[in-house]
């Protein structure tokens, strides 16, 4: 096992009705004016919008909004919030929605006490040394953004879709996470979120280090709930019990806990981030297309944890034949995201003629000339890994 430090301060409040907190909670992490943040509507449709703001006016905490965040968020948003937010003196992010809305407020956060251009922390040209605290109120569960320490932002000028990582500052103070707000979401933004929490999970247990029996232990199990809960969720879309699971399951999917002590992977991340970038397909969809396709590529490179997964996840038989096993595995897989309603493949996913040559340059350049971990992929292998998506 690696050494590791493991900082993960948010507060997670849980369970039915917990929106009426949401003032107390910003009232206790010293806010005094919020920035509400939020998306398309749905919030402002399913009434929690003027749940959220009669809570804040009962704890007696101003504030400011900003709507219309769009999914795939980009920076227009951003530079319009930091304007906002200094115009305001907002002492406070509140995103009320999904990862879209989160990261546009974390980026906010940290964009609206530095001088230089926000975009810079995500080219690597400054990291953040403050940011407004963030408390979320989280209406779907799927990026993990609620417990993460990252932001992902589009810049329309190139789609470069980049991510940041900087757990002291951008792990929200908070978290109200109730399981009924996810009742409206439609079936596919629900196995959207089914599948970014899977691969949330696999790109941390994909890993060569070796001795991390916990981690390895701990990913399997919540594979194996999420995939136990996942008919359930999708047939009974308004079970509590199993809306509860799903949603605690994103969250540790991503809060670090799975990963700690493993050298992680993150390539099909970056691999399905040019694909969103470029065709606007939602994140989760993106990944059901990619990680088959990644799996393919590792069994056949580095065999050993992909037949774990295999016997352990997906119930295959042990067998001297690791190929078989790996395989056997992948095959199941698909056939669970087909059966929640995702495309394993970029015509499933309404992508005919692929620009591959653009998608490995782009990934190459934001990425590095060798990315991932657990295999290696120079442009050759990230150029079979999106012919094996087609
Ligand atoms: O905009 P509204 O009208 O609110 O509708 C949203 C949106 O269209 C809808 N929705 C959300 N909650 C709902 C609802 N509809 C009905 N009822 C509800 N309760 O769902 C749609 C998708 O929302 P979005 O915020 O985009 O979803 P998600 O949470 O999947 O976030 C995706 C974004 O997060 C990034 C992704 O790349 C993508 O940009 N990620 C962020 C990560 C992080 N910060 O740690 C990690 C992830 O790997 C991921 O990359
Ligand atoms: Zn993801």
């Amino acid at each position: 096992m690696n050494n590791f430090t493991f900082y993960s301060p948010t507060e997670f409040v849980f369970g039915k009705a917990t929106e009426a907190q949401t003032g107390t909670l910003v009232k206790k992490y010293h806010g005094t004016k919020a920035m509400i943040v939020y998306g398309g509507g749905s919030v402002v449709r399913s009434g929690l919008l003027d749940k959220v703001k009669q809570s804040l006016t009962a704890a007696g905490i101003d504030y400011v909004e900003l709507a219309g965040i769009q999914p795939n968020p980009t920076d227009p948003k951003v530079y319009e919030g930091i304007e906002l937010g200094r115009k305001e003196h907002v002492d406070f992010m509140l995103p009320v929605g999904g990862g879209s809305v989160i990261d546009t407020a974390k980026a906010i956060a940290i964009g609206i006490p530095y001088e230089g251009d926000f975009w810079d922390f995500f080219i690597g040209k400054s990291v953040p040394q403050t940011g407004l605290p963030i408390g979320v109120v989280l209406t779907i569960p799927a990026a993990g953004s609620e417990g993460s320490g990252n932001a992902v932002i589009t810049k329309l000028d190139g789609l470069r879709k980049l991510g940041i990582r900087t757990p002291e500052i951008l792990r929200p103070v908070f978290a109200v996470m109730n399981p009924e707000l996810t009742y409206t979401l439609s079936a596919w933004q629900t196995a959207s979120g089914i599948t970014d929490m899977m691969a949330h999970i696999m790109e941390r247990y994909f890993s060569n280090t070796q001795g991390v029996e916990i981690a390895d232990r701990m990913c399997e199990g919540v594979m194996k709930a999420i995939v136990n809960e996942a008919p359930r969720v999708m047939s009974e879309p308004d079970n509590y019990d199993a809306r509860a699971n799903i949603m605690w399951a994103g969250t540790v999917a991503h809060n670090g806990t799975c990963g700690v002590g493993c050298e992680e992977d993150w390539a099909s991340h970056g691999l399905e981030h040019e694909i969103s970038a470029i065709y606007d397909v939602t994140h989760g969809a993106g990944l059901a297309v990619i990680f088959p396709a990644w799996l393919t590529y590792a069994a056949k490179h580095n065999v050993g944890k992909v037949a774990q997964y295999a016997v352990r996840v997906w119930d295959v038989p042990e067998s001297d034949d690791l190929q078989a096993v790996a395989m056997e595995g992948i095959a199941r897989f698909k056939a669970f995201l087909h059966s929640i309603g995702m495309p394993v493949t970029l015509r499933e996913l309404g992508i005919e003629n692929p620009d591959i040559d653009l998608l490995v340059r782009k990934f190459h350049e934001d990425k590095g000339k060798v990315a991932g971990n657990y295999v290696h992929l120079d442009s050759q292998a990230s150029r079979e890994i999106y012919e094996l998506a087609r």
